[in-house]
C-alpha cells in the first residue's frame, strides 16, 4: 500500500492536497495529514470521512525541534517507509517590514524546520519516493542582492551552511546591521530563498539513487488564510487561484511516475522548473 504524509494540512493548500491524493489513491494508499492540535486533525479526518474519503492524522509542529523525528519514527514503525512526504505547513509572516522577533520566529520554524524535515524524511523514502517542500517563487536568488547570493549557492554550500546563513540573517537583524548588509525588509524573502536552497542542497547530496526525487514547490498565488492580509498590499491587483487548483500541480509533483531522474533539487511551479539561479 502507498503511504503519504502531508505535514501541516489543517486548511488551505495542504487540506486540498490531502483530499486529492487520498481520492487518487483510493484503497491503494493511506494518506496522513498532520495537525498541531488534535481537534484540527480529527476535524479533517471526520470531514473527509463524511465524503467517503479515508485519511489518518498525526501530530506535528514544525517549530518543535523533535517533531519531525517523532513523526518519521511513527510512520517507520507503522509502515517501514513512505512513498510521499510533503512539508506544507509554515509560519505565515505579516506585511512588510518584518521586525526582528517575527523574522527570528519565521527562520526558527520554516528554515530550521525544513532541514529537520528533510533529514527525518529523506532516509524514510521508499524506492521512487517523492519529497516536496512547499516553498514559494519568492525563493529565487534574484530576490537577494548580489553580495548575499553566494551564501545560498548550492554548488558552494551544503544544507548546514545554508541553515547557518539564516542564523546570520537573524543575527544581523538583532544587531541592526541587516539593512546595511542588504537583506530585504520582509523576512518572507530570505526565508523562502533559504528554504529552497536547503532543499536543493539536500537533494544534491541525497542523489537520485533508488529513483527518489526531492524538490521545492511554489504553489502559485492562492486565496488562503496565509494571503488574505497581503492581497491589498504585496499582491495588490493580482488574481489568486483556489487551494484546489494549487493542489492539482502539487499532486502531480508528488506522484511523478517511477523512472524519472528530473526534476530533482529544483523549485517547481505549475509543473515547470523555476530556475533558482545558482
Ligand atoms: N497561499 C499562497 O499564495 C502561497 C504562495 C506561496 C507559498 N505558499 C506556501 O504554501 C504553504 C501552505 O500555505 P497556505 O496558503 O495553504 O496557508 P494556510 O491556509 O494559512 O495554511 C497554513 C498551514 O500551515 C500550518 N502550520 C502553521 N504553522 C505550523 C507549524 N508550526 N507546524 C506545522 N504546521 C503549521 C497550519 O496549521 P494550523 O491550522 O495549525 O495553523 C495550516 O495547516 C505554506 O508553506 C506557504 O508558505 C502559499
Amino acid at each position: 500500500m502507498k503511504i503519504a504524509v502531508v505535514a501541516g494540512a489543517t486548511r488551505g493548500i495542504g487540506a486540498a492536497l490531502v483530499e486529492q491524493l487520498a481520492r487518487l489513491w483510493g484503497d491503494g494508499g493511506m494518506v496522513y495529514l498532520t495537525a498541531r492540535r488534535e481537534a484540527d486533525g480529527a476535524a479533517q479526518v471526520a470531514r473527509l470521512a463524511g465524503q467517503g474519503v479515508r485519511v489518518g492524522w498525526l501530530p506535528f509542529d514544525l517549530a518543535d525541534p523533535a517533531s519531525a523525528r517523532h513523526l518519521a519514527a511513527t510512520l517507520r514503525g507503522r509502515h517501514g517507509g513512505v512513498d510521499v512526504a510533503v512539508l506544507n505547513g509554515a509560519f505565515v509572516p505579516g506585511n512588510p517590514p518584518s521586525d526582528a522577533a517575527e523574522a527570528a520566529q519565521m527562520i526558527a520554524t520554516n528554515n530550521h524546520g525544513t532541514l529537520r524535515f528533510l533529514e527525518a524524511f529523506g532516509p524514510l523514502l521508499r524506492d521512487h519516493g517523492r519529497l516536496v517542500v512547499v516553498a514559494s517563487g519568492f525563493g529565487v536568488l534574484a530576490n537577494l542582492p548580489p553580495q548575499l547570493r553566494a551564501r545560498f549557492d548550492t554548488r558552494l554550500n551544503g544544507p548546514a551552511a545554508i541553515d547557518a546563513a539564516m542564523d546570520g540573517y537573524v543575527a544581523a537583524l538583532a544587531a541592526g546591521t541587516a539593512v546595511a548588509e542588504g537583506w530585504p525588509d520582509w523576512a518572507n524573502i530570505p526565508s523562502k530563498v533559504g528554504q529552497v536552497a536547503v532543499t536543493r542542497a539536500y537533494a544534491r547530496r541525497h542523489g537520485t539513487d533508488r529513483g527518489v526525487l526531492i524538490n521545492a514547490a511554489c504553489p502559485g498565488l492562492t486565496a488562503t488564510d496565509a494571503t488574505r492580509h497581503l492581497m491589498d498590499t504585496v499582491f495588490k491587483g493580482r488574481e489568486a487561484q483556489t487551494p484546489e487548483q494549487a493542489a492539482r500541480d502539487l499532486v502531480w509533483l508528488c506522484t511523478l511516475p517511477p523512472g524519472m531522474a528530473q526534476p530533482h533539487g529544483e523549485l517547481v511551479r505549475h509543473r515547470a522548473v523555476l530556475p533558482f539561479g545558482d
